[in-house]
């Protein structure tokens, strides 16, 4: 913690994202002590208000985000003594001035927050360059979504780009802040018992399922412009794919990991018109169940309009063509209003090359592992067991090896996704965070999902809330003759 000093100013400060997550981590960070001593925080936001009135404001917030038995008064006081609040017009060149007289160590250490809406990415970008307020040096960060298409997503890195370099561009992808989401780096790269099965000669496919059972809350108006895909698919679930996909890099160090996702990127088959039927289905819920209370379905929440034709569920069957992954489908599905909360990965294992058991039990015979990403993060292996007993012959059972971090490891919580990004952001390290091509190559992939379905103007599927999608999603997988893991 001790030569991590920054100046942090955090535009946005009353929005949502900072209430919600970016505050709480803070303060999370100042109870474990990660934060140094001469550390401060200058909140930005639109609002006139003091600094009085917006620490209380935030020791509000953080009562309301951080469990009850996480919050600790004493340490809320002393990290709010840290915060500073600055009142300004984002478009107002002038107001920028006062910045430099608020920072307490030079430019190169100073982090700038942008939780803003990407409209204002540009302009606050260069009204700090304008009055001085930042080097080549100061870090900067920036949350999706980073566009809305390819071209508009180059539109906002230019203008970045303009002022700051790409190291010092720091672009968030929550998943990637995930704990679990980095042990698929450590899992596949400190296990040479998996490194020497990861490609097509043992593995057949994958699934990547990314569920959950809230709805819009209170987000329409923004979701129904972006969508599930959009939403999720573009940031999170390809991030996820290439973590799994990509080769070994050389080192840990920012740029070996993103070349060898950025390759992954590239290496996706474009999913043309002709392939829509079969690698692609949408859908959107209607009314249903969630957690047992019955719910709206997305027409009808608050704010709908009637018409609208945005997915909140897709399924997609993805394919790399590449040496590694050539004929190993990836199946990926997310989606809102679905029965639970649930991200997993699935590794299916070729079957054995011959088999000697109970044709019956034939099915069984192929090894997967299960990644547990949320909740009850963990991982296990299915292996295949002798069933006991003298009357069962040479019967098979399928069993786990199971590793749950908070049984085995006796951890008592699991740092947020935001945390670990600021703290790294405070070290400097990029790993974690997104390069501009692969934002690029992202968009450029989904753009041609997105652009099928305009040509189309098919409707998404319906799917009742609290089910796992529509009955063509399951269509999808059962054609190449599997079945996805919960219906197994
Ligand atoms: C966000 C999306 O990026 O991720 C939300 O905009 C989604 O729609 C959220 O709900 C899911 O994140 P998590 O960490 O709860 O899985």
């Amino acid at each position: 913690s001790i030569n991590t000093r920054c100046d942090l100013m955090m535009f946005g400060a009353l929005g949502d994202l900072a209430q919600r997550k970016l505050f709480p981590a803070l303060y999370q960070l100042e109870r474990a002590g990660l934060l140094h001593d001469g550390t401060r925080i200058l909140a930005i936001a639109r609002n006139r208000a003091g600094t009085g009135e917006v620490r209380r404001i935030l020791l509000e917030k953080l009562k309301e985000h951080v469990k009850w038995h996480e919050f600790d008064a004493g340490v809320a006081e002393g990290f709010l003594q840290r915060v500073d609040y600055h009142f300004l017009d984002f478009t107002n060149s002038e107001g920028y001035r006062d910045l430099n007289g608020w920072r307490t160590i030079e430019a190169s250490n100073l982090i700038v927050y942008m939780a803003t809406p990407p409209a204002m990415y540009g302009v606050i970008a260069r009204n700090l360059r304008s009055n001085g307020c930042c080097d080549q040096d100061t870090r900067v960060v920036v949350e999706k979504p980073i566009g809305h298409d390819l071209e508009s997503s180059k539109v906002i890195n230019d203008e970045l780009g303009e002022v700051y370099n790409e190291n010092q561009l720091f672009r968030i992808d929550h998943y990637l802040g995930k704990e679990t989401v980095q042990n698929l780096i450590a899992l596949r790269f400190a296990n040479n018992l998996f490194a020497s099965q990861w490609d097509q000669n043992h593995i057949s496919h994958v699934e990547i399922s990314v569920a959950e059972s809230v709805g819009i809350e209170g987000r329409w108006g923004y979701f129904d412009k972006a969508g599930q895909v959009r939403d999720m698919v573009q940031n999170h679930l390809l991030q996820l794919l290439c973590l799994i996909a990509m080769d070994p890099p050389a080192d840990l160090s920012a740029d070996s990991i993103r070349n060898e996702k950025v390759k992954v990127l590239k290496a996706l088959r474009r999913i043309t018109p002709h392939l829509m039927d079969t690698h692609v289905v949408r859908g959107q819920y209607t009314a249903g169940t969630s957690d047992g209370k019955p719910v709206p379905g997305y027409l009808e929440e608050e704010g709908a309009i009637k018409r609208s034709k945005t997915e909140t569920f897709v399924a997609l069957k993805a394919e790399i063509e590449n040496w590694r992954w050539s004929g190993v489908p990836f199946y990926i599905r997310t989606g809102k209003r679905l029965p639970e909360k649930l991200s997993q990965i699935i590794i299916h294992f070729k079957p054995a090359p011959h088999y000697i058991f109970d044709p019956d039990q034939k099915h069984l015979a192929n090894n997967k592992l299960i990644i547990r990403l949320q909740p009850d993060e963990g991982m296990s292996l299915q292996i295949l067991t002798k069933d006991q007993g003298l009357d069962k012959g040479m019967r098979l059972r399928q069993g786990p090896l199971e590793l749950t971090f908070s049984e085995t490891f006796e951890t008592d919580r699991i740092p947020d996704a935001y945390e670990r990004l600021l703290w790294e952001i405070m070290k400097g390290n990029q790993y974690l965070f997104v390069r501009r091509d692969e934002v690029e190559h992202a968009w450029q992939w989904v753009d041609q999902i997105i652009r099928n379905w305009e040509d189309s103007g098919e409707p998404p599927k319906r799917y009742a809330a609290g089910t796992w999608g529509p009955v063509a999603s399951i269509a999808m997988i059962t054609r190449d003759g599997r079945s996805w893991y919960e219906d197994a």
